[in-house]
């Protein structure tokens, strides 16, 4: 922590990820942490959180949180103990599909369903929210998401079987997004949807079992390479042309 503060009276860019403990969210923590950023790595269980304690133990300005984002004390807690602190970049990256029968027609179930969407929408709404103060002190303000192609009507023909409480819940975050972005452009602040590609994460493999997706899944650290090259380049033009993705393209929501 005290590294942490020092990093940032230094004037690095603060970085606050959410699901930190592994996928794309602990390589997200690995890569800014690489390159000199002050990193907030949150998670549900930090003592469960191996890899990444392991990280933060090397370099001292990787801090760990607790964070649920489908808890509001959580949200509450986080966002007092970082009263004050500028926040360049806030990674809304956790996220779930949920069990397969919730997403399978003839066996929806709205629990399924909104356990999803309170996890994948209101999570980054509700800690955006939380956080807003933090975002408007710092240089950058980013409020950035992970959004899927499984969100986007155009890609799902494409689709073998449709994830649908996942399908929709990407589609909302979109819209939820960019009506934060819209709202927020006045005060500076850049919200961005960014897309990793198919990568090769447990998320993915679970997928892969399930819904029988067929794209070949490219390696964590090319996804977050790019996506990390695409949230430095991140402005209100390119957040308000679409899908900022890992290769440089902007494709439409
Ligand atoms: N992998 C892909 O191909 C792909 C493609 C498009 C978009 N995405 C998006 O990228 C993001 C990361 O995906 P991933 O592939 O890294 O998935 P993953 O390997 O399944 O990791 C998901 C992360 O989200 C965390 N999480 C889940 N529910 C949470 C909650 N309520 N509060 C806080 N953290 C929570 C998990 O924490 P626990 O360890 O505690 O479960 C874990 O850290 C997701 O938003 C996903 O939709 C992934």
């Amino acid at each position: 922590m005290l590294g942490m503060l020092n990093s940032a009276a230094a004037g690095a860019t603060t970085v606050l990820i959410t699901g930190a403990d592994r996928g794309l969210g602990l390589e997200f923590v690995r890569q800014y942490a690489a390159r000199g950023e002050a990193v907030i790595a949150t998670c549900r269980t930090p003592a469960q959180a191996t890899q990444l304690t392991a990280l933060a133990q090397l370099n001292a300005a990787i801090s760990i949180e607790t964070l649920d984002v489908s808890r509001d004390g959580d949200i509450r807690e986080l966002a007092a103990k970082y009263r004050g602190r500028p926040i360049d970049i806030l990674i809304n990256n956790a996220g779930i599909t949920g069990r397969k029968a919730d997403n399978t027609l003839g066996s929806f179930s709205r629990e399924g369903f909104n356990e999803v969407m309170n996890t994948n929408v209101y999570g980054a709404l509700a800690l955006s929210e939380a956080l807003l103060d933090n975002i408007t002190a710092s240089r950058q303000k980013k409020i950035i998401a992970l959004t899927s192609g499984a969100g986007m009507i155009r890609v799902l023909p494409r689709m073998p079987l449709i994830p649908m409480n996942y399908s929709v819940s990407k589609a909302a975050l979109n819209l939820a997004m960019r009506a934060l972005g819209i709202e927020l452009g006045s005060r500076g602040v850049i919200v961005g949807l960014v897309g990793p590609g198919s990568v090769d994460t447990d998320m993915y493999a679970s997928a892969q079992a399930d819904y029988k997706f067929a794209f070949k899944p490219i390696a964590r650290a090319e996804s977050i390479h790019g996506l990390i090259g695409a949230i430095d380049l991140m402005d209100q033009a390119r957040a308000g042309q679409g899908v900022n993705n890992y290769d440089g393209s902007i494709g439409a929501w």
